[in-house]
């Protein structure tokens, strides 16, 4: 089969690789009929996310047709359309029980990223997501193999379009779980730092639980512009407005919004010195965005962070974090927790997710794709591809 594989930093290809094949019993292979490229793969085309293999498949946004079902399956049969969370869990364990899949405690043969990692087990296996991620192929490919199939794959109406459901697999569920951790609702304000498709998807569901404010930072006009036209935000442009925490307290009578979502990452664009930092790696991240979303948020208020974190951070500024009184949520999504009522959502017309996609490629042109979403080539807000 053909599929977009790992070669350094910068360096994917569309490769021909050896099919998958059930493995386990509770195992599904899926044919791919659309898939997506996520900010997060951003990170890895960066060379910014260890290890990571040569040849190594990626892609955690995808879904398809069930191909073939191993005998144990109950939840789906072959020839069933259903859309994969990127998260592997096993449905059983402390966690997913809890509903906290992307902690399941089973599935991840890797490490995880933890630093001071003591004895804990380590999170959720994901798809294509290093082998710090147990090392799972991942769904921009022809075929994948997708374990643990009475959990994950969410079966979808034919009414509903591959575009209108593919974001249950990741972008759409964090959006959600960010807002949903941002504990905002009617009336509510909220800042969204980042416009890129998981601040877009974070502004959409806060829309839609009535959140009355957003304002939305980022540097790319035309995603700031598509924001303002899709979900009414307020846009400030950090090339612009040097300081936006400050021109949002000043905005919400010198008090803050209720609520900010950092949906940028460890790659946040800061200083010199924090860029110097980072390069160096005496610093794991970027604290730019952060200290911006805790600047921005009124005292006893939340910040909530989508935005991918690793190891240190100096300048966190946890005291001014403290005198305000702050909640912190963060994490990766819980996805399986939101998909069924997500997918209600989208099928009664109060999520159209699919707006965000900009660019629609074959998997064939999938390199092409990576490059120009990392430029924010061509105005480009999110790459759907299929094989
Ligand atoms: N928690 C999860 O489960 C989960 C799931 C999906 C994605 N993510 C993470 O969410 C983050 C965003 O993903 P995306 O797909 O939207 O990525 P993206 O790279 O397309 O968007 C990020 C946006 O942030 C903007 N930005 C950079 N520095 C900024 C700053 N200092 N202030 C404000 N904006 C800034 C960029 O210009 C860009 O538009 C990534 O870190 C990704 O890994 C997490
Ligand atoms: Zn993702
Ligand atoms: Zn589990």
């Amino acid at each position: 089969m053909r599929a977009l594989t790992y070669h350094g930093s910068g360096d994917v290809r569309v490769e021909t690789v050896p099919d998958p094949s059930l493995v386990a019993a509770d195992d599904i292979l899926l044919r791919v009929t659309a898939t997506a490229i996520c900010g997060s793969d951003l990170h890895i085309y960066r060379g910014k996310i260890p290890a990571m293999e040569h040849g190594d498949i990626l892609g955690h946004e995808f879904m398809g047709v069930v191909e073939d079902a191993g005998p144990e399956v109950t939840r789906v049969k072959v020839g069933d359309r259903v859309v994969i969370p990127f998260v592997i869990a096993c449905g059983k364990c402390f966690h997913c029980l809890l509903e906290e899949f992307a902690a399941c405690e089973t599935t991840n043969t890797g490490r995880g990223a933890i630093l001071n990692a003591k004895k804990i087990r380590p999170p959720a296996a994901l798809f294509g997501y290093s082998h710090l991620y147990g090392g799972v192929p991942g769904g921009q490919a022809e075929l994948v193999r997708v374990p643990n199939a009475n959990v994950g794959p969410l079966p979808v109406p034919d009414v509903l379009a591959d575009e209108q459901v593919l974001f249950l697999s990741d972008i759409l569920p964090t959006g959600y779980q960010a807002v949903l951790n941002a504990g905002v609702g009617e009336g509510s304000t909220l800042a969204i730092f980042g416009a890129g498709p998981v601040g877009c998807m974070a502004a959409a569901c806060a829309r839609m639980l009535g959140v009355e404010t957003i304002f939305m930072i980022d540097h790319n006009d035309y995603r700031l512009a598509f924001a303002r036209r899709a979900y009414q935000v307020v846009p400030i442009n950090f090339d612009e407005q040097d300081d936006p925490a400050g021109a949002i307290v000043e905005a919400t009578a010198g008090r803050g919004v209720d609520a900010a979502i950092e949906a940028v990452g460890f790659e946040a664009k800061g200083s010199t010195t924090e860029t110097m930092l980072t390069t160096l790696k005496l610093e794991g991240s970027s604290g730019h965005a952060l200290r911006q979303c805790i600047a921005a948020t009124r005292r006893g208020g939340t910040v909530s962070v989508p935005g991918v974190y690793a190891g240190f951070i100096h300048g966190f500024l946890f005291g001014d974090a403290f005198d305000k009184g702050l909640t912190f949520r963060m994490g990766q999504t819980h996805v399986q927790a939101f998909m069924p009522e997500l997918l209600e959502a989208i099928g009664d017309g109060r999520l159209a997710p699919e707006a965000i996609i900009s660019h629609r490629m074959k998997l064939a042109d999938a390199a092409r794709g990576y490059a120009m979403f990392n430029a924010r080539e061509d105005e480009c807000r999110k790459v759907v591809l299929t094989p």
